[in-house]
Order: C-alpha cells, then sequence, then structure tokens
C-alpha cells in the first residue's frame, strides 16, 4: 500500500483502519485478526476516539483494545494512531474546554498505553467555548509532546477555518488534516443526516480543502456495507446511474464494489482533488483484505472520469 506523507515523518498508509466496534460490536479476538490483516496488508493509520464506542458500552473499550493490542504486537512506533476529543460519553466528555482537553488527551494516552498520539482530532465544534480556548489547549499539547499533529472532524467549514486561523494567529499548532464522512455516491440532500454533524462532504468542502492543501480523512467510506448490498444504504444516499457505472467498472476489473470505492477515493487527487483517505471498518479479515485490494489499484484519468462524472 502506498504511503501519504502528512507531515514530517507522519506518514500514513493510503487507507485508514477504524477501531470504533472493536471492544464492544466485535469482540478481541475478531479485532486483533483484523487488525493483524490490515498490517500484514501494508496499513499502518489506525482511528479510534476517547468515546468508542460508549452507546454500547463505557467509552473506553476501543482505546483499551487497541493498547493492549500495541503491547502484544510491540508495534506502537511503527503506526500512525489517531485518536478524538470532543463528544459525549454518557453525559460527560462533551465539548472542548481546556480542561476537558487536558483531561481527556491524559486518558486516552492512559488506555493506548503510550506517551504520544499522532493525531488528535476536535470530534466536533463546541461553539460554546471559545475558539481561542479550545486551540490554545491542542497546540500546547503539541508543543509538550503528548500530540504530534492536530485536526478537526465534524466542523462547518468556516468553523474550521476559524479555528486554523485563530491558532495560527496565537502561535499554535493548527488544524491540518479534516476527517468528514465521505464517500463515492453522493448523499440524498432531501434526507438530513441522523445526527447534525455527520454532515456529508459536498463540493464546496472538497474546494475548500483543495485550497487549502488539507488531506481528507473519509470516515464511513462504504456507507454500512451498502456497495455490497444495497438495501443498507437507506434513502440517505442517491443510487441511481453512479451506483449501476460503479457496478459495471468493478465487475470489469475484477473487484468488489466496496474495493472500487477505495480505488476511486484513493485516487481522486490525480483528478485536482485534495488527497482523500478513505477509513473504513470491518469484523471480518476477509474484508479487510478484499476492501485493499482497491488501495493498489491505479486508475487511469479516463476511468476516474467516467466514475467521477457519473
Ligand atoms: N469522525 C466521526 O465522527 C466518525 C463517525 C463515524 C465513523 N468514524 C470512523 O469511521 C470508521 C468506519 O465507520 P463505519 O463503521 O460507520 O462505516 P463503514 O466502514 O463505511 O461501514 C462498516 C460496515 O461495512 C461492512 N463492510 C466492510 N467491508 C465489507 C465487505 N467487503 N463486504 C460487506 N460488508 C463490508 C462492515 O461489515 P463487516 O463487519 O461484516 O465487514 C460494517 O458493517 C469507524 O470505525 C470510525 O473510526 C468516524
Amino acid at each position: 500500500m502506498e504511503k501519504i506523507q502528512l507531515k514530517n515523518d507522519i506518514n500514513v498508509s493510503s487507507v485508514c483502519l477504524g477501531a470504533m466496534n472493536f471492544g464492544t460490536l466485535v469482540d478481541e479476538k475478531a479485532s486483533f485478526a483484523v487488525l493483524d490483516a490490515y498490517v500484514a496488508t501494508g496499513g499502518n493509520f489506525i482511528d479510534t476516539s476517547n468515546n468508542y464506542a460508549h452507546w454500547r458500552g463505557t467509552g473506553d473499550e476501543s482505546e483499551t483494545l487497541l493498547g493492549k493490542w500495541l503491547k502484544e504486537r510491540k508495534n506502537r512506533d511503527k503506526l500512525v494512531i489517531a485518536t478524538k476529543v470532543g463528544f459525549d460519553r454518557h453525559g460527560e466528555g462533551a465539548g472542548l474546554k481546556k480542561e476537558q482537553i487536558e483531561y481527556w488527551i491524559d486518558q486516552s494516552l492512559l488506555k493506548l498505553g503510550t506517551d504520544y498520539v499522532d493525531i488528535y482530532y476536535a470530534h466536533t465544534d463546541d461553539p460554546s467555548t471559545p475558539l481561542e480556548e479550545s486551540v490554545a489547549a491542542f497546540g500546547k499539547l503539541v508543543k509538550k509532546g503528548k500530540v504530534r499533529m492536530l485536526g478537526g472532524s465534524n466542523y462547518d467549514v468556516w468553523r474550521y477555518d476559524r479555528a486554523v486561523g485563530a491558532a495560527k494567529k496565537a502561535g499554535y499548532a493548527a488544524f491540518e488534516i479534516m476527517e468528514q464522512k465521505f464517500s463515492y455516491l453522493y448523499a440524498n440532500a432531501a434526507v438530513a443526516p441522523k445526527y447534525t454533524f455527520n454532515e456529508y462532504t459536498d463540493r464546496e468542502r472538497l474546494r475548500y480543502l483543495k485550497a487549502t492543501n488539507t488531506p481528507l480523512v473519509a470516515y464511513s467510506c462504504l456507507l454500512g456495507g451498502g456497495y455490497e448490498a444495497p438495501e443498507k444504504f437507506g434513502d440517505g444516499y442517491i443510487v441511481g446511474k453512479r451506483y449501476d457505472v460503479l457496478v459495471e467498472m468493478a465487475r470489469e476489473k475484477g473487484v468488489s464494489n466496496s474495493a472500487l470505492v477505495v480505488a476511486y477515493l484513493t485516487n481522486l487527487h490525480i483528478t485536482g482533488e485534495t488527497r482523500v483517505i478513505p477509513l473504513f471498518s470491518s469484523s471480518k479479515p476477509e474484508h479487510i483484505v478484499a476492501n485493499l485490494r482497491g488501495a493498489d489499484i491505479k486508475l487511469t484519468e479516463e476511468e476516474m472520469n467516467i466514475l467521477k462524472n457519473a
């Protein structure tokens, strides 16, 4: 799998693995098997959060499981670990006040069994706390060496941009990577996302990312397994011709629809878009390996345009 340089010596594989369900929906044995399969296929970029998956447990499960796996495999220094702060965990944790950021980073480091995280995301905006307060707290974590790079997730574009501006103005490290929902299909604009933060990446966001040369980590990029079982798409996405074009090209190439989505996203930069890093999850090693086939597919400009313009 190709490596992408995000910053200095932070080099990530072109696909990121989501750990949201590890330790809750996916038990330890299955989670370890998925993590091992991902690393064996060349992956090194893992996404978790301080609150995964609190709606099925306490919120400590994912980071704790990852900490155990890192310790057993002794591979911490070979991996790029991203975690997050700012969302609710059973009534606590929501917000980006200075004290919250300082508290939750230490909790994450403890659970992960490491003294630094590579990427620390604000999981969602906190309009009730001045941006200046949040960005100063994040910037100080970088200065202390607890965090190597900062990112923002689930922000309106204008608020993300203001956070970057506020950090720069105060002389702190700013967000340098965005995590947002994105895939190949278009979202159905008539259907509001279940949660307001869950906004799908639209053309305006893509233009912002391109103009600021900000990489996009595209979360839930397999749309919950819908590319293999379209009934799972629900009414949130426009399936139609765009889906048919994908299915036809996947058949011609002898890969799964999901693998072609991964290929489309990893190749999107050749059409002039910003660098997109697909982020997906699975409970099955064989699904991980099949999906990652897409990361090694080099699509031509013509093929990209067929998919993009469908
Ligand atoms: N920043 C945020 O706010 C945010 C929000 C949501 C998620 N995320 C991140 O994104 C990651 C992925 O999100 P997600 O789990 O919502 O979405 P996803 O990765 O798009 O979908 C996961 C689903 O796809 C299925 N799947 C994967 N490969 C498959 C294959 N080859 N064939 C059939 N089914 C397949 C999985 O089933 P199987 O288990 O059967 O493979 C699972 O049900 C999370 O782990 C988390 O790290 C971030």
